[in-house]
């Protein structure tokens, strides 16, 4: 028995850990239903059932930080119907899910211009970040009205507010400084970022901490994204040797 355990343990021990932060350009919906002859929106309400998935996938992997791009601050060039749909949708499951999701341990928190969202969803987000706010097992990220040239842009604004009123030192701004003055501030950078739909592209999302994120990009749309698809991006990440522009 004790053998058993110890090649077990040992067994565990060669498994690379996984990566810490995820994140996740979900990418696919509208080709998902129009391929069924289905509105648009069915495919962002399969969509988010696929997010309920790869939460749970997330937690029985390890990942710490999974983020989540949510709704690009371009998406509001949408049409209105469809934005008014995705704002249903993103209330029915910040209403419906925040209860499980605080049961699992998750932390909520939200990135990108609150300004621009319903008073209501605000409120909405404020509760599901205060709610699980103590919890550890998982951060889900969730990228909302975010983009990161936006984000990177009020960062330097701030940071100018603060040398004009003489309260930082130009010389003070390194990368470190001034990765805490983006809206993921204390988090760590993403490992992995995931795109799905074939597309390969990053629309501005997390610009600037994906710097030495491995890209993964899966033709799978969102919808059918599964957590064994989820996985066996985690699997390519970890075939993968990231030298940060050292020699191997
Ligand atoms: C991209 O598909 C997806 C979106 C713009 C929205 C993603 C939203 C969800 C998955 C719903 C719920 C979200 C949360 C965070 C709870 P697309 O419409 O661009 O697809 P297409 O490129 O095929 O048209």
């Amino acid at each position: 028995m004790y053998d058993v355990m110890k090649s077990v343990s040992s067994l565990r021990d060669t498994t690379p850990p996984p990566p810490v932060h995820v994140g996740i350009i979900m990418d696919g919906n509208g080709r998902w239903a129009q391929a069924r002859g289905l509105p648009r929106i069915e495919g962002h309400r399969r969509g988010m059932e696929t997010v309920r998935e790869v939460v749970k996938g997330s937690i029985e992997l390890g990942v710490e930080y999974l983020t989540l791009y949510g709704f690009s601050i371009e998406n509001w060039k949408r049409p209105a119907a469809e934005i008014s749909s995705l704002m249903g949708l993103l209330r029915l499951y910040l209403r419906q899910e925040i209860k499980e999701l605080d049961e699992r341990r998750v932390r909520m928190r939200f990135i990108g211009h609150r300004s621009l969202l319903a008073d209501d969803i605000v409120a909405l987000i404020e509760e599901a970040e205060e709610q699980t706010k103590e919890n550890t097992t998982l951060n889900l990220v969730v990228a909302l009205s975010y983009g990161a040239r936006q984000e990177i842009t009020a960062a330097a604004q701030n940071i100018a507010q603060r040398i004009l009123d003489k309260e930082m030192d130009v010389d003070a701004i390194d990368e470190n400084v001034f990765s805490e003055f983006l809206e993921t501030g204390g988090m760590p950078d993403p490992d992995l970022v995931i795109r799905t739909s074939g597309e390969q592209r990053i629309s501005n999302f997390l610009l600037w901490q994906s710097a030495y994120a491995e890209l993964v990009f899966t033709d799978t749309l969102w919808p059918d994204f599964s957590r064994e698809d989820l996985r066996q991006a985690v699997l390519e990440f970890h075939r993968r040797e990231r030298r940060y522009g050292a020699t191997g």
